[in-house]
């Protein structure tokens, strides 16, 4: 059971918690109560071993390719959190004996997991446990915890066996060759594991400290090496009352690590300097270097806190929780790594980056911390080889983005996925060849990027090259028709993955159309205002020649019209004379995807159901191309059609539902975006959080709920506040301005933080404002938005 209600004062609406132990429903927490640092990514599995447990631990970039039949994954590294713990005899396991208490909680406001259990063992001991964990946001290799044991029935005889096990594996796939295993000391213990292709070097040290109450133990520890595991075993007799704590200090590196990832690396340099940096830490102990990263959790918040007064307090809680994983899921400190669709909590997708990173994620971190958003789309950049790769596979030009994408932006979509429920072979994945409009959404968000920050350097750098390679990419793959006299884009899957292989998907021709021509209007600007960038890219690229061809499609490409008779938008050529079939059974079932258990992929790609949301994530990305009826008769259309059958459906309906003013159908369905990892289903969130729907959360909020955009260069502010919502505060970083804006039901205030000697013009409603130091608007007096 979780309750969302059980912080008080200054934990008030940041605890996560769970009341209850179910030996077979670990998986769920195990996601949602990970702890990462965008470094490194735990998941809170228990100490004691549960078949159903899945351990995870992933560092961010450190893909292994198993053999040619698969794609580059996220390995599983060595587990340090195991530990056996026996109690007189007895294995500590709450799947036997009684529990007379329970509560297991995730600080989000510290990033601290906790675990506070009375138990009884089968023969009547009863004990106190409790456990600590955190991973630092301080130090990025950093992991701690600590064990609190005691007896409460009379003396017992405690031990204890901690290490470092190296048997993990990725369902099955052992991605890593054995390396040296050693203890300094009979206390330090040093795993070497090199992941077998990559030839990635990871090095864990690990070290534990005891006491009895407050009195150091220095105890005599039997030491195991086995096959990929090192475990240290000790005993202790504890009297009754008193209390045995342990602490395990663990640190992680890797030879992927920017420190260590150069020429002249060697094993030998990353052990010396690992190991006394480890030292160093293990002698702080758990409590001060926890602290040391409760203050970055504090800082993370005073910066990026959303306020929400809703008379349902959950709303508040929701956005935390969203902005925690955010963080902990973003390798801001190397761009050389992207975004897992899973984060860093599970195997789910292999950790790879999809457009979730860009679409979803991405403009949390444009809006509130710009460094981290340009390091994101710089990871688009040290890819751009392998999408130049894919567009030369498949005889076009510029960037073909993979929609799939590991560490050297080659295709990483695997070719086969679940079963075929009439044939019982398993479903080709078409998503690699077909799901083409990840190239545009990539374009699409370094464009907002660079409007929200006016990063000119990024652009100089990075941004126009991908914007012109995207643009070429769109410009070759546009087929003539000439019965229609246009560009098509046929046989593509657009976001609606149940409509496979298509023709002119509506998203994915105005997208690559807008792509194409925001390349023809930066191409005048880059010759303009940054002639040195625009003289190395010609030449690079052949600009001049890939302009006269840009400018040749860019007015013919076909962008289906909305119909006539009743202003709907066809999703493709043929979506809409497809049979319709009562989707009622699946659109009410708790779990997610149901159709596919009574209809083929074949079948349902013959009717008119959709998996997510495709034109009306048009409607949101493009707001400004759609005129408010088409919006309604859109969503009207499309959205009893669609199953949301992908967790990125619903935040995107969310802000489509503000924008047409529909407030309580806008919060419905932020109540289940909010419940998709956070829900009372126990199964869904099993390999790992639902990364592009925490995106989507707070994209719901300031682009939903505030009605926050960009139009012509500038901030728009267009409130739409659930009736449940008192007020909403929120941090918004903007062209170099750094804001705080307040939003009740009547009026709109903003600070600004930033000194500067120009006001900012910002539109509310139609009408336009300066912001100098502050603002303060009164809504009824604003003329609505047109
Ligand atoms: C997703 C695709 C993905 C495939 C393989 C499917 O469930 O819908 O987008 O490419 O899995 O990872
Ligand atoms: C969705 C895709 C998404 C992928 C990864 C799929 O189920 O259809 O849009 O990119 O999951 O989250």
């Amino acid at each position: 059971m979780l309750l969302y209600d059980c912080g008080n004062k200054e934990y008030k609406n940041w605890i996560i918690c769970e009341t209850s132990f179910d030996a077979q429903l670990l998986g769920k927490c195990e996601s949602i109560m990970a702890l990462g640092n965008g470094y490194m990514g735990l998941r809170s599995s228990m100490e004691e071993n549960y078949t159903k447990q899945t351990r995870g631990l992933f560092i961010a970039g450190t893909f292994n390719k198993f053999d040619c039949y698969e794609p580059s994954e996220l390995p599983n590294a060595a587990d340090v959190v195991e530990l056996e713990i026996v109690l007189n005899n007895e294995v500590f396991s709450l799947e036997k004996g009684v529990i007379y208490s329970y509560q297991r909680s995730l600080n989000l406001k510290t990033g601290e997991l906790a675990r506070h259990i009375i138990w009884e063992s089968p023969s009547k001991d009863k004990y106190k446990l409790c456990f600590k964990r955190f991973v630092s946001l301080d130090n990025l290799h950093l992991i701690g915890m600590k064990v609190y044991i005691t007896p409460l029935t009379g003396e017992s005889c405690i031990r204890v066996t901690s290490g470092i096990n190296g048997q993990m594996t990725n369902s099955g796939v052992q991605h890593f060759h054995e390396g040296e295993k050693r203890i300094y000391d009979q206390n330090i213990m040093e795993f070497i594991q090199t992941t077998c292709q990559s030839k990635i070097d990871f090095i864990f040290h690990s070290g534990h400290t005891w006491k009895i109450d407050s009195d150091k133990q220095i105890p005599t520890p039997r030491m195991i090496i086995s096959r990929r595991k090192l475990e240290m075993m000790y005993d202790f007799m504890i009297p009754k009352g008193k209390t045995l704590i342990m602490e395990k200090i663990c640190t992680v590196h890797t030879s992927l690590d920017k420190s260590y990832c150069y020429k002249e690396y060697s094993l030998q340099d990353l052990r010396d300097k690992t190991l006394t940096e480890f030292i160093e830490l293990n002698r702080k102990g758990y409590d001060l270097l926890f602290n040391e990263s409760a203050k970055k959790w504090k800082r993370y918040w005073k910066e990026v806190d959303i306020k929400i007064e809703s008379k349902d307090s959950f709303d508040q809680l929701t956005v935390r929780f969203a902005q925690y994983h955010l963080l902990i899921m973003t390798p801001a400190h190397d761009s050389r790594f992207g975004i897992g669709a899973k984060g860093l909590t599970g195997e789910g997708y292999k950790g790879h980056t999809f457009w979730d990173s860009e679409i979803f994620i991405l403009p949390y971190f444009t809006f509130t911390n710009p460094q981290i958003a340009r390091k994101l789309l710089e990871y688009r950049y040290h890819t751009l080889n392998g999408a130049r790769k894919k567009a030369i596979k498949n005889g076009f030009e510029g960037a073909m983005y993979p929609w799939e994408s590991a560490f050297t932006g080659d295709e990483e979509t695997p070719e086969w996925g679940a079963v075929n429920i009439l044939t019982g072979e398993a479903t080709r994945i078409l998503s690699g060849l077909k799901e083409q409009h990840i190239t545009c959404d990539i374009a699409y968000a370094l464009w907002q990027y660079y409007k929200a920050t006016q990063d000119i350097d990024f652009m100089k750098k990075y941004g126009s090259e991908i914007l012109f390679e995207t643009a070429s990419f769109w410009a070759k793959r546009v087929e003539w028709d000439e019965e229609k006299k246009s560009y098509c884009i046929n046989d593509v899957i657009g976001p609606d993955e149940y409509k496979e292989q298509v023709n002119n998907n509506a998203f994915t021709n105005y997208m690559a159309h807008w792509n194409i021509q925001t390349a023809i209007n930066h191409y005048r600007e880059c010759k303009e205002k940054m002639p040195q960038t625009f003289k190395r890219l010609n030449k690079k690229l052949d600009l001049e020649r890939r302009f006269k061809l840009w400018n040749e499609v860019v007015d013919k490409i076909y962008l289906p019209q909305p119909r006539k008779t009743d202003k709907v938008i066809p999703q493709d050529d043929t979506y809409l004379s497809k049979p319709l079939i009562d989707i009622t059974k699946y659109k009410n079932a708790s779990a997610m995807q149901t159709i596919l258990q009574d209809y083929s992929r074949e079948q349902v790609n013959n009717m008119q159901v959709s998996k997510q949301a495709d034109v009306v994530m048009l409607l949101y990305l493009l707001k400004d191309k759609f005129s408010k009826d088409v919006k309604e008769a859109n969503w009207q259309y499309y959205e009893p059609k669609t199953l949301h059958d992908s967790s990125l459906s619903l935040s995107v309906h969310c802000i489509v539902a503000c924008d047409i003013n529909d407030k309580n159908t806008a919060y419905d369905f932020f109540k289940k975006a909010a419940q998709i990892d956070l829900g009372p289903n126990m199964k869904s969130s099993d390999l790992g959080i639902h990364a592009a729907s925490l995106g989507g959360i707070w994209k719901a909020i300031v682009f939903g709920f505030a009605g926050i955009s960009i139009e012509d260069d500038k901030l728009h502010i267009n409130p739409k506040i659930p009736p449940l919502w008192l007020k909403l505060k929120l941090p918004l970083k903007f062209q170099g301005y750094n804001m705080e804006i307040e939003i009740t039901r009547d009026c709109v205030q903003i600070k600004n933080k930033t000194k500067t000697d120009y006001p900012l013009e910002i539109f509310i409603g139609n009408d336009k404002y300066l912001l100098k130091e502050k603002l303060r608007v009164d809504l009824q007096g604003v003329s609505p938005q047109k």
